[in-house]
């Protein structure tokens, strides 16, 4: 299959977004920016064209999909929220919709049980992207990720025809994603003290930020120490080749023979670990100061560098847990996790 690459720029938009409505409406699947990360779209009330966002990604059934709506009010047709969250969700709202926040919240018997994995909430958001939005307005949009399960995030629309050219019709370039980390997964619920947020998933909102709103906690963690966001396996965000985190610049000690690439959080001048042995490849998420917000835009972008560059072993410093730090943190963890498989 031929990938049409569209450019969504200032003139022909409309006729982009329009391009896109007609796919999804025929059960096809499209990629299509968002602020956080390319998503990979169908009709959500579609079954078909569901099942084969999962077969395009190559993603395993249970792990459920983020539908995107175009409107605030459009939430009623998905969800139910329950009266006594009422308040918080409409805070919640409020505060960051649209933008990078996904609700968990009791699903209408409606949306699809593909979309859920047959769980009996969803996970809803409205995205601040405006290509993304115009479509949601149209069509309510089931969409993960655009890249293969397990692998990295596309912040571009070069890394979705990476990832998916050839196995989709269409993909809009819509420019690099503002936040380049997947949204902040949040599920209200109530508790004896009224009501609290279960973070499922940290992103670009911070744990500080939601704590304005309401009491912020931790997954449930079950036996097999699975997390509640059934998708946050550990494997997730990985690049093909090892990733190891380095906490301490000390606790680097290189193999003789082995090709290191770096990914340091402030470059030259900044890292003790930039000195540590002769790096094949190096990658700066925020050169000089140090902006965690600039470290997240380009963390996934770094990483698919790092990937095609010519090293055994991908190095990466720790950044600082704070803000948005919490969301890098989490994904450079998960993608050390997955190396040591
Ligand atoms: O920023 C984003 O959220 C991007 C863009 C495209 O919107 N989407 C995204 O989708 O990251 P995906 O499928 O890669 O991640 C969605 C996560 C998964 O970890 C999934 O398990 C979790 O959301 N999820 C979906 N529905 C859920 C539910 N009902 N309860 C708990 N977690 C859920
Ligand atoms: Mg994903």
């Amino acid at each position: 299959m031929d990938t049409k690459l569209v450019v969504a720029d200032f003139e022909n938009w409309r006729e982009a977004v329009a391009e896109a409505v007609a796919l999804l409406e025929d059960g096809e699947v499209v990629a299509l920016p968002t602020e956080t990360v390319y998503g990979l779209a169908a009709d959500a009330f579609n079954a078909e064209a569901v099942a084969k966002v999962f077969e395009v990604k190559e993603r395993p059934s249970f792990d459920p999909l983020i539908v995107h709506i175009g409107h605030k009010r459009d939430l009623d047709c998905v969800v139910d929220v329950p009266e006594e969250l009422e308040e918080v969700v409409e805070a919640l709202i409020e505060a960051y919709w649209p933008g990078p926040l996904t609700l968990v919240l009791p699903k209408k018997p409606e949306v699809p049980d593909l979309v859920t994995s047959g769980m009996d909430t969803v996970a809803v958001r409205l995205s601040s992207h405006e290509v993304m939005r115009a479509v949601a307005r149209e069509i309510p949009i089931a969409a993960p990720s655009a890249n293969r399960f397990g692998r990295i995030s596309p912040t571009s629309a070069q890394a979705v025809m990476e990832e998916l050219g050839g196995k989709i019709p269409m993909v809009i370039d819509g420019g690099a994603c503002r936040d380049g980390l997947e949204s902040t997964i949040v599920a209200p619920e109530m508790s004896d003290k009224g009501p609290v947020l279960r973070l499922l998933r940290p992103g670009p909102i911070a744990r500080e930020d939601l704590r304005k709103i309401a009491k912020v906690i931790r997954p449930k963690r079950t036996k097999a120490d699975h997390v509640e966001a059934p998708g946050q396996v550990e494997s997730h965000y990985a690049p093909a080749t090892p990733l190891i985190l380095i906490d301490k610049p000390g606790d680097f000690v290189p193999e003789e023979g082995v090709k290191y690439g770096l990914l340091s959080y402030r470059g030259e001048g900044n890292s003790s670990l930039m000195d540590a042995t002769e790096w094949a490849h190096t990658e700066i998420m925020s050169p000089g100061k140090g902006k965690l917000a600039e470290g997240g835009v380009r963390l996934f972008y770094c990483l698919r560098n790092l990937d095609a560059a010519d090293v055994d072993v991908i190095v990466s410093e720790s950044v600082s847990e704070t803000g948005i730090g919490v969301a890098i943190m989490d994904r450079l963890r998960r993608a050390a996790a997955a190396s040591k498989k």
